[in-house]
């Protein structure tokens, strides 16, 4: 396999490493992933996470593992767990398809190596296409307010959401960033505010509570978060909290952009209620870690997801269109 880098997943020495996200400010260690039961407790345990990380992730572990002489009988069971080690975000099921797609054609180990190298420079090409869709929507000096962690490390380049942004600051069309915390697990404290810091983008941590008082005082302009799964009619999964800041945003008139890749879009979701969304541990609502601060026999409710409707919706971004509200009305998702 040929080297491959990007802030959290690398090819070195033909070796597959993730970075482990879960420790992320303070430590920057990395997890080797060619194993695909290693790399299914990788992603369940959110080490890698974002939705297109994981598809390009599961692809390359498993063309690791082709590599390493496993059998096709392996190899079957390895595509049906690595397919399902989450269960929202649709990437995983669209880079593992591609790969199962080559194998049932009775491609070679070498045919396995070279799409899954595909699927992380398409990823890297689809974050850049993103941003340049993204970023025309800006007027000069716009603060805005994103949710989660859509960054680079959520993808194999730039990332979504937060790509845009990027791009956006490059071309001082963003001067400020408001970072949500994002509970239970903190992906906008721990990641997004980590990439910020690195990026030298001027931003402001909160918690997720605080973000109706900025828009009320005209302190954001424009909100953009990433997605997991955008269905047909351009509802859309994205990490817990997502819909109630799109409530928010349409209360006080703030333009609200998911941006999502190719990839994330799923046809054979007619809409929302469709996306499967994945319930996590209750200990990541009673606590943090080690940390506990509510009752061990309180009963929580923990989706690790939400779904926006598509009427919340000022436009789609996508990496070869941005669709306006009446256009996924219309169904131009299916049309593209
Ligand atoms: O549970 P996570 O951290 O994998 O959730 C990630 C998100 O919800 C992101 O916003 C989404 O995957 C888009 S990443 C470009």
């Amino acid at each position: 396999m040929k080297p491959l880098h990007s802030l959290a997943l690398k090819v070195e020495g033909g070796k597959l490493w993730v970075l482990d996200q879960t420790r992320l400010p303070d430590v920057e260690s990395w997890l080797e992933g060619d194993d695909p039961g290693v790399m299914v407790g990788h992603i369940q345990r959110l080490s890698v996470r974002g939705a297109p990380l994981i598809g390009v992730a599961a692809a390359l572990c498993f063309a690791r593992f082709a590599e390493s002489g496993a059998a096709k009988s392996a190899l079957e069971d390895a595509f049906q767990k690595l397919r399902r080690a989450r269960p929202t975000a649709v990437n995983l099921m669209w880079a593992m398809d591609r790969m199962k797609a080559v194998l049932d054609e009775g491609g070679s180990v070498p045919d396995l190596t070279r799409v899954a190298e595909a699927i992380f420079d398409e990823d890297v090409a689809l974050c850049e296409a993103m941003a340049a869709q993204g970023a025309a929507l800006f007027s000069p000096g716009e603060a805005v307010l994103t949710h989660c962690n859509a960054g680079a490390l959520a993808t194999a380049g730039i990332g979504t959401a937060v790509g845009v942004i990027r791009r956006a600051f490059e071309l001082g069309k963003v001067s400020h960033v408001f970072v949500d915390e994002t509970r239970p697990l903190l992906q906008g404290a721990r990641l997004t505010a980590w990439e910020m810091v690195r990026a030298g983008i001027p931003h402001t941590l909160i918690t997720d509570s605080m973000a109706a008082i900025l828009m009320r005082d005209g302190s954001i302009q424009r909100v953009l978060v990433g997605a997991d799964r955008v269905a047909a009619n351009g509802d859309f999964a994205n990490k817990v909290g997502t819909y109630g800041v799109a409530v928010q945003a349409a209360h006080h008139g703030v333009p609200f952009h998911p941006v999502a890749p190719w990839s994330t879009v799923d046809l054979a979701c007619a809409n929302g209620a469709a996306i499967p969304i994945e319930e996590r541990a209750a200990a990541e609502v009673r606590g943090f870690g080690a940390l506990r601060w509510a009752p061990e026999s309180s009963p929580v409710f923990n989706p690790s997801f939400d779904v926006t409707p598509a009427a919340l919706v000022t436009s789609l971004v996508l990496d070869r269109a941005v669709l306006s509200q009446a256009q996924l009305n219309a169904g131009m998702l299916s049309r593209l």
